[in-house]
C-alpha cells in the first residue's frame, strides 16, 4: 500500500524542505502571484497601525481633554505626527481629536482588511488545492488509484488540503515580520549602530537556540500524518463495515483499535502543543536576555540614556515579529509531511486513462481482443495472458471461467478502467483507445454482481448514466426489470435514499435498479456481469426475455461462472487462470460457437 511511512519518506523519494514544499505547490498559482506581496504589504501596513494605534488613543485622550501641550513636551514620533497634524488642520481641539479619530479608525479597517485578506486567500487556497486534489482522484488512471488506502486519499482531499492554505498563511506571516523586522531593525541602527548590532548577533544566538527545536518538530508532523492517515482508515472502517462487524460481534475490537488509533492521534497533537509552548516560553526568555545583553552594552558603551530607552522601546516592538518568524517556522516544519503529500497528489508524472481524440461512431462489425496480456501486480503474475476473442454486434456472447479467471478483468479492460500491457483490443479494426473514453462508453452499458449504487436517491442513481432521461423512461425500464413496484411501494418513491452501497434495499432489488440503470442508457452493447444471480430464476428468464426483446439488434456480453450457463448465447468464450481455455475455432473468430 502507498502509504506515507513516517520515517522513511514518501512514494517517489523526494523530500523537500517545508519552504521548498510551498515553493512548490506556489507554482500552481501562478497567475496569482501578485497576492502575496500585495498581502505582506497590507499585513505590514496591519501591523504598524496596530503599533500606532495605542499612541494614537492616548493622543486622542490627550486632545479631548484639551491637554494637547503635554504631547509636545512628551517629543518623540508621537509629538511629531502631533505637530504635522496641527500643521495641517489647525489647533481646534476638536478638529485634533477627530482627526485622531479618524486615524485611529484607519488603522483598524487596516487590520480588520488584512484579516479579511488572510481569510479571503486561506480559502482560495484550500479550494483550489481540494479541487486539485479531486481532480487529480477523478482522472487519475483507475489502476493506479486503486491500491491505495481510501483513508489516506480521505485524509489528504478532506484535510491535508487545508494544511497547505496553512501553510501559505504562515508563509506569509513570515513576509511579514520580515519586512517589519527591516523597518524596525533600520530604526535601531539609525538610533545607535552599536545597539544596532548588538541586537542582531542577540537574534542570531536566540534563532540559533529555537532552531534546535525543528527537528522533533518535523518528526512530530510526520507522525501526525501517518496518525491521522490511520484514523481516517479506522473512521472508514467503522463507517463501511457496520454491518460485517457486527453480525461478527466485532464491536468490541472496533472501539478498541479506533480508541487506540484517537489517541495516538490526541497524543501527538499534545506533544506538538507542548514544543510549540516551549518555544514561546524560551522565546520570552532569550529575548528579554538580549534586552539585558543590550542595555549593558550601550551603557559600557556611551550611548546616550534617552537612546538606549527609545532602542529599547522598539527592541519590544520587534521581539513579536521574531517569534512569529520562529513560530511560523516551526509550524511549516510540523506541516512538512502534510505539504509533501499533498505535492506529490498533485505531481504531474502519473499515469491517466488513455484518451483518443476520435469520436466512436458506433460498431459495425466486432469488437476483438488480440493477445491482450494485463497484470494488476507484476509480483502477482498475469491476470490476463495473450487473451485473443471477438465479441460480435448484435449477437450475444457468454464469457465464462471459474472465479479469478479473469472476467471482471476483461470487462474492466473494455470499459478502459485499465489499459493492456501488450496486445490490442480493437473495434471494427481500430485501436480502442484511439477512440474518446466519453464517446465509447457512451454507447456501453454494464450492470453487475456487486451493483455499485452510490450515495443518493433512487432517481439519481438510475439516471447515472443517462442525465437528461424522462421519468417516463425511467417507470418503463423499471417496469421492464419488475422492480417498478417496489419503488411504488416506498413512502417516497424514486426519492428514497439508497443507503450506503445500498443498504437500503435487498440484494436482488440492488441487481434489479442496476439492470434498470443500465437499460435506461438505451446501450448499443449492454454488458452483464453475473447480473441476475440474485433473482429468482422465472423472474430471470422473463426478465431476460425482455431485455432481448429491447436490444434487438444490440449487442451483449454475459458473464458467467459457468461454461454451460442457460443462456441463449450465439458464442462463448471460456476463460480459465487468465488464458482462453478452448482453441480458437473457425477463421476469424477465437470463440468457440454455439452455432
Ligand atoms: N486489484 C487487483 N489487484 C491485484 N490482483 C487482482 C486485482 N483484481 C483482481 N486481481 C487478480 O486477478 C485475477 C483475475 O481476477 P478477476 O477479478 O478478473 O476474476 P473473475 O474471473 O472476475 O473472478 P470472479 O468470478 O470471482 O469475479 C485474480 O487472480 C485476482 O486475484
Ligand atoms: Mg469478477
Amino acid at each position: 500500500m502507498n502509504r506515507v511511512e513516517p520515517e522513511s519518506g514518501n512514494v517517489d523519494g523526494s523530500s523537500l524542505s517545508p519552504w521548498a514544499e510551498v515553493v512548490a505547490l506556489t507554482r500552481l498559482f501562478g497567475e496569482r502571484v501578485w497576492a502575496a506581496p500585495f498581502l505582506i504589504a497590507l499585513g505590514l501596513g496591519a501591523a504598524l497601525a496596530d503599533t500606532l494605534s495605542v499612541g494614537l488613543a492616548v493622543m486622542l485622550l490627550f486632545a479631548l481633554l484639551g491637554q494637547n501641550q503635554k504631547i509636545a513636551e512628551g517629543g518623540g514620533i508621537l509629538a511629531r505626527i502631533h505637530q504635522s497634524i496641527e500643521g495641517v488642520v489647525g489647533t481646534d481641539v476638536t478638529t485634533v481629536a477627530a482627526v485622531f479619530f479618524a486615524l485611529i479608525l484607519l488603522s483598524a479597517m487596516l487590520v480588520y482588511a488584512y484579516q479579511v485578506t488572510t481569510a479571503v486567500m486561506m480559502n482560495h487556497v484550500a479550494q483550489r488545492m481540494r479541487d486539485l486534489v479531486h481532480h487529480q482522484y477523478v482522472t487519475l488512471s483507475y489502476r493506479y488509484l486503486q491500491p491505495h488506502e481510501q483513508g489516506q486519499l480521505l485524509h489528504i482531499l478532506a484535510t491535508e488540503t487545508w494544511t497547505v492554505a496553512d501553510a501559505f498563511y504562515h508563509l506569509a506571516r513570515v513576509g511579514v515580520s520580515i519586512c517589519a523586522i527591516l523597518v524596525f531593525g533600520a530604526g535601531l541602527f539609525f538610533l545607535s549602530w552599536i545597539v544596532g548590532i548588538t541586537a542582531l548577533v542577540c537574534a542570531i544566538a536566540v534563532f540559533a537556540l529555537l532552531r534546535l527545536l525543528s527537528v522533533p518538530v518535523r518528526r512530530l508532523g510526520r507522525e501526525t500524518l501517518a496518525a491521522n492517515q490511520v484514523l481516517a482508515e479506522r473512521m472508514l472502517v467503522s463507517l463501511h463495515g457496520m454491518r460485517t462487524l457486527r453480525v461478527f460481534a466485532q464491536e468490541e475490537y472496533l472501539l478498541r483499535v479506533f480508541g487506540s488509533a484517537s489517541s495516538r492521534v490526541r497524543r501527538l497533537a499534545i506533544r506538538a502543543e507542548w514544543i510549540k509552548a516551549l518555544i514561546g516560553t524560551l522565546g520570552e526568555v532569550g529575548s528579554l536576555g538580549a534586552l539585558i545583553v543590550i542595555a549593558l552594552v550601550a551603557g559600557r558603551s556611551g550611548v546616550d540614556v534617552p537612546t538606549t530607552i527609545a532602542a529599547v522601546l522598539l527592541l519590544f516592538r520587534l521581539q513579536p515579529h521574531l517569534r512569529e518568524i520562529e513560530t511560523s517556522r516551526l509550524a511549516l516544519a510540523g506541516m512538512n509531511a502534510s505539504l509533501r503529500s499533498v505535492r506529490e497528489t498533485l505531481d504531474g508524472d502519473k499515469p491517466r486513462a488513455a484518451e483518443g481524440s476520435k469520436a466512436f461512431p458506433g460498431m459495425r462489425s466486432e469488437l476483438r481482443f488480440d493477445d491482450v496480456c494485463f497484470s494488476h501486480d507484476p509480483r502477482r503474475g498475469r491476470s490476463l495472458d495473450a487473451v485473443s476473442f471477438v465479441i460480435r454486434r448484435g449477437k450475444t456472447t457468454l464469457l465464462a471461467g471459474p472465479s479469478g479467471s479473469g472476467k471482471t478483468t476483461i470487462l474492466n479492460l473494455i470499459l478502459r478502467l485499465y489499459d493492456p500491457d501488450s496486445g490490442r483490443i480493437s473495434v471494427d479494426g481500430v485501436n480502442l483507445h484511439d477512440y474518446s473514453r466519453a464517446s465509447w462508453l457512451n454507447s456501453v452499458a454494464i450492470a453487475g454482481q456487486d451493483i455499485e449504487l452510490i450515495e443518493g436517491t433512487l432517481a439519481q442513481n438510475l439516471k447515472i448514466g443517462a442525465r437528461d432521461a424522462d421519468m417516463a423512461a425511467v417507470r418503463r425500464v423499471c417496469e421492464m426489470v419488475e422492480i417498478l413496484e417496489d419503488i411504488e411501494a416506498l413512502p417516497d418513491g424514486f426519492n428514497t435514499r439508497i443507503g450506503t452501497a445500498g443498504q437500503n434495499f435487498s440484494g436482488g432489488q440492488r441487481q434489479r435498479i442496476g439492470l434498470a440503470r443500465a437499460l435506461l442508457r438505451a446501450p448499443e452493447f449492454l454488458i452483464l456481469d453475473e447480473a441476475m444471480s440474485a433473482i429468482e430464476p422465472d423472474r430471470e428468464i422473463r426478465i431476460r426475455d425482455r431485455i432481448a426483446e429491447t436490444m434487438q439488434g444490440g449487442t451483449i456480453l454475459v458473464v458467467s461462472h459457468r461454461v454451460d450457463a442457460a443462456v441463449a448465447a450465439d458464442s462463448r468464450i471460456a476463460i480459465a487462470k487468465g488464458r482462453i481455455a478452448s482453441p480458437p475455432q473457425g477463421e476469424t473468430a477465437a470463440n468457440s460457437s454455439k452455432g
